[in-house]
């Protein structure tokens, strides 16, 4: 039953035939823009390994989030780079914080944009870990989990659409969880980055975010590159622990997990396009050696091709407009 009866270039031999059988499509809705937030009024400081890429003081977040909005974009992700650090993290505990004045000034001006916010200690920490670290150097799993429930209650205090842990302590969705039902919060879903992985990809992030760690590194919490099965194993205990959406994360070089991942659960599946992952196509189509629009819808078409129901993209804003072009 092969050729000469199956001729598969039949289905792709017009435009208008090839969107008419395409299996998967790439929408705006279904994609998430981190935001960088930074002390101080009226700053934009481009963050030199992510070229487009600013961080924003709380008011031009609010104009950039308008400006994501038009561009169809479901919602955003903040994070912030606090002056103030210290081994405990106690700048993410204040109700004032640079987040939570975000996330009130973006919902009041943008209420239909879907406000994220990431849930970790290491931009506000002086050693740049996502937990405590303990004398001897180790990070403290159980004292660290209290720490991010109070700074994901901080953030739903202040409005937030959802809290999204991303520093990969054991048990920190339940810690989450039950202090925001206790503290009148049940309706604030989590997203967590279940499958963390420990990768090279982070680089750029971590100088907008000023996150990098000042010893060590982070594999005694992020999962080993080389893991698939324990990705499986994080899923499942994080939607035991209430997690209403899991995320894979990178994207690109871990199609396979987030398949398998797709495959497991019934709740959506996050796949995070890391920085890394951005600043490799945006460099090279700076040099003329790739072409930016194609690579980038390329790639996002693949994470969604790969199972992926929604995709965080430092490219989300540019999608809708490169798909009209
Ligand atoms: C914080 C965090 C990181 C990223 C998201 N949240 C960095 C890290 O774990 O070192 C990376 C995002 C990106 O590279 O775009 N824990």
């Amino acid at each position: 039953m092969g050729f000469p009866l199956q001729r598969p270039r039949r289905l792709r031999q017009s435009e208008t035939w090839r969107r008419l059988t395409r299996e998967t499509q790439l929408s705006s809705d279904d994609l998430v823009y981190p935001l960088f937030i930074v002390p101080g009024a009226r700053v934009r400081h481009p963050v030199e390994s992510m070229p487009g890429v600013a961080q924003l003081s709380v008011d031009e977040a609010v104009h950039e989030a308008r400006r994501v909005r038009e561009s169809g974009v479901g919602a955003v992700i903040l994070f912030s780079a606090p002056d103030h650090k210290d081994a405990r993290a106690s700048a993410f505990l204040d109700p004032n914080g640079l987040v939570p004045l975000a996330v009130r000034a973006i919902k009041a001006s943008c209420p239909q944009l879907l406000v994220w916010t990431d849930v970790c200690l290491c931009s506000a920490t002086d050693h740049g870990h996502c937990g405590h670290v303990l004398p001897d150097g180790t990070i403290d799993n159980d004292s660290s989990i209290e720490t991010l429930a109070q700074v994901a209650l901080n953030h739903a205090r202040a409005g937030a659409d959802a809290v999204a842990p991303s520093d990969m302590m054991d048990g920190r969705v339940l810690a989450i969880r039950q202090l925001l039902d206790r503290s009148g919060h049940a309706n604030t879903p989590i997203v967590s980055y279940a499958a963390k992985y420990a990768s090279s990809f982070y680089g750029p992030f971590r100088e907008a975010a000023d996150s990098a760690p000042a010893f060590g590194d982070r594999r005694s919490y992020q999962m080993d590159p080389a893991n698939a099965r324990e990705a499986l194993k994080e899923v499942a205990l994080d939607l035991e622990e209430g997690a209403d959406l899991v995320m894979v994360k990178p994207a690109g070089p871990y199609l396979d997990v987030i398949r398998r991942v797709r495959e497991a659960v019934t709740v959506p599946v996050v796949a995070y396009q890391v920085s890394g992952e951005f600043s490799l196509i945006k460099a090279a189509s700076q040099r003329g050696w790739i072409d930016e629009r194609a690579a980038a819808l390329e790639t996002l078409t693949a994470i969604k091709r790969a199972g992926a129901d929604l995709i965080i993209s430092y490219f989300a804003p540019d999608v809708r407009r490169w798909q009209h072009s």
